[in-house]
């Protein structure tokens, strides 16, 4: 497959690997309502931030939105969008990698771009995600007033977007768009009640679908020129024998099928979203100006409408939706009103200036963007995190700040490669192919002496196992020391990793 190279690609396309995991550090000032929603703020570096959480939400994702800046060389207030090419693509690729890992495997990525670097953007998120999940490249309509300053205006922008499956497949776990309600009466007083009639006709040749239809008054119907009927004979008889089939224009008119109040399908979401269905730029700034009066807008937020088809598309209520690239907080704030847990990254400080006040809006029951459309009426919460300390520093070694709960998500993460899904309250952290892990650390047995519990002896062995519920089997413990001789060790099916030397992240 071709592949885009610049200055620096040999270097950046493995610096994800390079980031530390870091601390997330609640702040419960900024958080509020409630807290035990899962909703996550992060104010940091997205870099940083996905990386730190990998061992909790890897393969967790049902989509990913990120709005990137465009690199437009325009002066933005709150963020350098000034980037160079290179630049802009280092920034962007290990972002993706890290973005990758955290897709559900039923999940998708949407990506806001325009032309200064959409078409870079699609060949490496080509290679990042694989050419065969791309799904499609879809067209938002930004803006409808005319830009006379522009050789020619840019109208819209393009939202890639990418799964970890084929169009084919992914098309099974994707949500149709709510259908148009419009056109149904009842002239012919149907017992069923209202309807509405659908041609019955397909494109293309099909030749069992080719056959004559005798109309009410006797006329002899075939396919309209160049297409075929929208089934076969035997279901056309079906429809007939089941009062569906309507003939207009006194049954010279070629055959329709009547389709009943509560029976439309939903639509199909199309690659083109215009201005009128999902709101422009504008829209959005005065989405902003509602929000925070006297405000300068940001440059490119986007309308709650937008992003409420994203999310509409590719989640169902209750599902994890994140963004890194916050902004003004848009896509958590869509998310929250329409049931989804979130987790939104910004760096900048309008994470504690636009974002946290927004979202507190939202849980109060804020009534601009698509609020009135949903019936919002407020609830739930989220909690506001910063960036901590390194779990490691560059030697390796543990920081010492570092509790058991981050460590034992660590060693979980980089033993199975799945995220740690629930506090532990014992030294058992789970088993994961047959094979059992525990770590001992930080005085997790209740003995505080210097090293008295993380270190493993038959004592805390027979603590570990009694931790461990139902679990029976090999065991991979962690710790401080091992008191066990290595008969002992076999015997009992332990492998003993030594703390921090042989704790490895991923
Ligand atoms: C185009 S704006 C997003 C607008 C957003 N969609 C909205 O509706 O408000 C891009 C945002 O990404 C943030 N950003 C840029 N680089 C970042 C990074 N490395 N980590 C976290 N945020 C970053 C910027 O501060 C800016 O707020």
């Amino acid at each position: 497959m071709p592949t885009l190279s610049w200055l620096t690609r040999e270097k950046d396309v493995k610096s994800a690997d390079a980031v530390a995991y870091r601390l997330l550090e609640r702040d419960d000032a900024l958080s509020f309502g409630e807290t035990a929603s899962g909703n996550m703020l992060i104010q940091g570096d997205n870099l940083e931030a996905l990386k730190s959480l990998l061992p909790y939400y890897r393969g967790q994702v049902k989509c990913i939105y990120i709005d990137p800046p465009y690199n437009t060389r325009s002066a933005f207030e709150h963020y350098d969008d000034n980037l160079e090419h290179s630049q802009w693509l280092a920034m962007i690729w290990p972002r993706l990698v890290l973005l990758r890992e955290l897709l559900a495997e039923d999940g998708s990525i949407w990506v806001s771009i325009d032309d200064n670097e959409g078409h870079y953007l699609k060949v490496i998120m080509d290679e990042v995600f694989g050419r065969r999940n791309f799904i499609a490249e879809v067209i938002w309509q930004k803006r409808t007033s005319r830009e006379n300053r522009a050789a020619i205006g840019s109208a819209h922008d393009i939202v890639l977007v990418y799964s970890k499956r084929t169009a084919v497949e992914w098309k099974a776990v994707r949500n149709t768009l709510p259908p148009n309600m419009n056109g149904f009466s009842n002239p012919d007083g149907d017992a069923r009640g209202p309807w509405r009639s659908i041609p019955f006709s397909a494109q293309g040749f099909r030749p069992n679908q080719m056959y004559k239809i005798t109309s009410t008054d006797g006329t002899v119907h075939e396919p309209p020129r160049g297409r075929c009927w929208g089934a076969t004979e035997e279901v056309f008889r079906r429809y007939e024998a089941e009062g569906r089939v309507y003939f207009p224009k006194g049954g010279a008119g070629k055959p329709r099928i009547k389709q009943f109040a509560g029976e439309e399908a939903g639509l199909v979401p199309m690659s083109l979203w215009l201005a009128e269905e999902v709101g422009t730029n504008e829209e959005s700034k005065k989405e902003i100006l509602a929000l925070f009066e006297h405000d300068t807008p940001f440059g490119t937020p986007k309308p709650e409408r937008l992003m409420e088809r994203i999310v509409r598309i590719a989640t169902n209520p209750g599902d994890l939706v994140l963004d890194s690239f916050l902004g003004s907080g848009t896509t958590a704030a869509v998310a929250h009103k329409m049931g989804r847990r979130w987790i939104g990254v910004e760096m900048g400080d309008h994470a504690v200036t636009h974002c946290a006040p927004r979202l507190k809006k939202v849980v109060e029951g804020e009534q601009g963007g698509i609020s009135q459309a949903l019936g919002w009426q407020g609830g739930g919460g989220f909690v506001f995190y910063r960036l901590g300390e390194a779990v490691f520093d560059d030697d390796g070694a543990i920081n010492p700040g570092v509790s058991f709960a981050p460590l034992a998500a660590h060693i979980w993460f980089a033993e199975t490669g799945q995220p740690m899904s629930r506090p532990h309250s014992g030294p058992f952290l789970g088993s994961h192919g047959g094979n059992g892990y525990a770590l001992l650390y930080n005085g997790i047995l209740g003995d505080k002496s210097v090293s008295g519990g993380n270190v493993l002896t038959r004592k805390t062995l027979d603590m570990i196992r009694a931790s461990a519920g139902e679990f029976v089997g090999p065991m991979t413990v962690y710790g401080e020391a091992c008191r066990l001789s290595p008969e002992t060790l076999k015997a009992e099916g332990i492998v003993f990793k030594q703390t921090p030397y042989d704790v490895r992240a991923r």
